[in-house]
């Protein structure tokens, strides 16, 4: 498998840390140092579902493909407001798809997950041509209130085009289930019949246990996935790696003994976007022509669960 196509979506309101402070006990300086974001972009007057569209729309004309050429539609969200139908089915509309779709939820870790389930498909001779979609808005899940979550996240979207080819050398996920420190239960609709109590929680973080897990997951990761292709980590040139705290990707930089040059990352931007900012981040190197034909890349990502997921990557192969 390979990618022959990326796109991107961003929101167009712009809310600097200075915004968040005139309502909240923050400040720039706390939230800059701490985690290296600057700005997100947040959802305001538009749908998820026309960011997705827009950035599978862009997938499509980078990949020189028609929606109508993919054999499967695949959508990586955490919520929305639809909780059915799929995403993913709103957006085959939009773009005038038509062949099958269906949403994952494997929270930040969501566009490794969906690579692998469309290696699956594409290695078996099922499907040739899969758009993958990560569209996310963690702004509406986020206690707004809760300085510890909400200054963390962006909203976004990032589309790839795949298709048969040399270029996935390994991807691995993991699942190591804790879903205390890191959770969003959402209210579901009253029933005369439910007695039990129920505990309705905007998004809910242990910050410091997320930042141990992610860091000790996602080396672990790397490491696995680079001498499982009888590599060593020098070897890799670029690591595109979830972008939730620039304190946790230097960590793992820092692990790996590699240079900055080789981590390049986004957050001051757009924050954490959650499944979405791996291909965001993809998008944004090829256009700013970071990564040339035959280049090793290395993806990684953890998120809620606790899942994580990593993959080597050769260039247009
Ligand atoms: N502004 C100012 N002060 C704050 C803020 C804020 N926004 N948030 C917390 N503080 C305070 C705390 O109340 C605490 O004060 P105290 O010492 O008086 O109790 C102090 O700052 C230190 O708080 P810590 O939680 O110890 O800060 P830490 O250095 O751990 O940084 C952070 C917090 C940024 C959340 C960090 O733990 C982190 O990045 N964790 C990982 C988060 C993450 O990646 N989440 C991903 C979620 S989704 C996904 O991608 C999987």
């Amino acid at each position: 498998m390979r990618i022959i196509g990326t796109g991107v979506s961003i929101p167009e309101l712009k809310v600097t840390n200075d915004m968040i402070a005139e309502f909240l006990d923050t400040n720039d300086e706390w939230i800059s140092t701490r985690t290296g974001i600057k700005e997100r972009k947040l959802i305001s007057t538009k749908n998820l579902f026309h960011l997705a569209a827009d950035a599978a729309s862009k997938a499509l004309e980078s990949a020189g493909k028609k929606a109508t050429d993919m054999d499967l539609i695949i959508c990586s969200n955490v919520a929305n407001s639809y909780i059915t139908p799929s995403l993913s089915s709103i957006v085959q509309g939009i773009i005038k798809a038509t062949c099958p779709c269906f949403d994952i939820n494997n929270a930040c870790t969501g566009f490794l997950t969906g690579l692998d389930i469309a290696d699956a498909y594409i290695s078996s001779g099922k499907y040739k041509n899969i758009l993958l979609i990560c569209a996310e808005e963690p702004s509406r899940f986020c206690d707004w209130g809760d300085r510890n979550a909400c200054i963390l996240f962006g909203d976004a979207a990032g589309a790839v085009v795949l298709t048969e080819g040399e270029g996935l050398k390994k991807i691995i996920t993991t699942t190591a289930s804790m879903p205390d420190v890191l959770y969003y239960r959402r209210k579901l609709e009253p029933s005369p019949f439910v007695k039990k109590d129920e505990n309705y929680k905007a998004l809910q973080m242990v910050g410091k246990e997320v930042f141990k897990t992610a860091v000790t997951s996602s080396t672990r990761d790397i490491k696995r996935v680079i001498s499982e292709c009888g590599m060593v980590p020098s070897d890799v040139d670029l690591f595109v790696l979830h972008q939730a705290n620039l304190r946790i990707i230097d960590s793992i930089r820092q692990h790996l003994d590699l240079p900055e040059e080789k981590f390049p990352h986004n957050l001051d931007k757009y924050g954490n976007t959650s499944s979405a900012t791996i291909p965001i981040l993809l998008d944004e190197q090829l256009k700013a022509g970071k990564i040339k034909n035959g280049d090793i890349l290395c993806f990684s990502a953890f998120g809620a669960g606790f899942s994580t997921g990593a993959c080597i990557m050769k260039w247009n192969a």
